[in-house]
């Protein structure tokens, strides 16, 4: 079964409310959050405040996608905010196996993300203890950017390693996900799909847009 994270980036902000509840009236399974600080990535977005409003507003689980500098410092103003899957990035991440320790002790999920240029067995030591694993199909940053096909054969090993392994853990995508690139990326071995553009900018509105995602769901 397919999951869909609609990612309020790419959201109406001056109605974030409208939006929210039109996507969990849509179907969407959780709702993906990026926060970015000018420094890990370009782009600055949102935080914690946010976080609790969309927890308000919402019953869908919430993912907090952090591409942040020192992220280990935020994991609990987070926590607290409401979210229910902490993501870090393994590039910035000294101290990963704490990180992924202190989220499952308050009994949330942990996620690790990997950026395009990062392969997968930087994970081989970890993958076992996380809740998720997020492959990122542009560079982190903004929304609208295109897919990059070459992390598909990425998606597929882990894939691999999770069932060799038999690991129960999420294996998301995030980046370019739209109606075209979303078949090849399911039939690679990704359970959960992020998407901002083809979901609150699709022409014929965010309900359609979740639908088209789920096509050959
Ligand atoms: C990119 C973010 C993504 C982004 C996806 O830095 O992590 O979640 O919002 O946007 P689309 O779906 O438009 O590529
Ligand atoms: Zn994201």
């Amino acid at each position: 079964m397919i999951q869909i994270a609609p990612s309020i980036l790419s959201a109406d902000f001056t109605r974030l409310a409208d939006e929210v509840r039109t996507v969990e009236r849509a179907g969407a399974d959780r709702i993906h959050i990026d926060v970015m600080d000018g420094r890990f990535v370009p782009n600055i977005s949102m935080g914690p405040f946010i976080v609790e409003a969309i927890d308000s507003l919402t019953e869908l689980p919430l993912e907090a996608h952090l591409m942040i500098e020192e992220p280990d410092r935020y994991i609990d103003v987070f926590m607290d905010a409401g979210a229910d899957v902490i993501i870090v990035h393994q590039e910035n991440t000294a101290h990963l196996h704490r990180v992924v320790q202190s989220v499952r002790e308050r009994g949330k999920q942990a996620g690790v993300a990997l950026n395009p240029a990062t392969p997968a067995r930087v994970l081989d030591e970890i993958i076992d203890e996380l809740d998720l694993v997020l492959v990122m199909s542009v560079n982190p940053g903004y929304s609208g950017q295109r897919f990059i096909p070459s992390v598909l054969p990425k998606i597929r090993e882990i894939r691999r390693t999770l069932a060799d392994r038999e690991i129960a853990c999420d294996l998301e995508v995030d980046g370019g996900v739209n109606a075209d690139t979303a078949p090849d990326v399911v039939s690679s071995g990704a359970n959960v799909l992020v998407a901002a553009t083809a979901v609150f900018k699709h022409p014929d509105g965010t309900a359609e847009g979740i639908r088209t995602l789920r096509g050959r769901d």
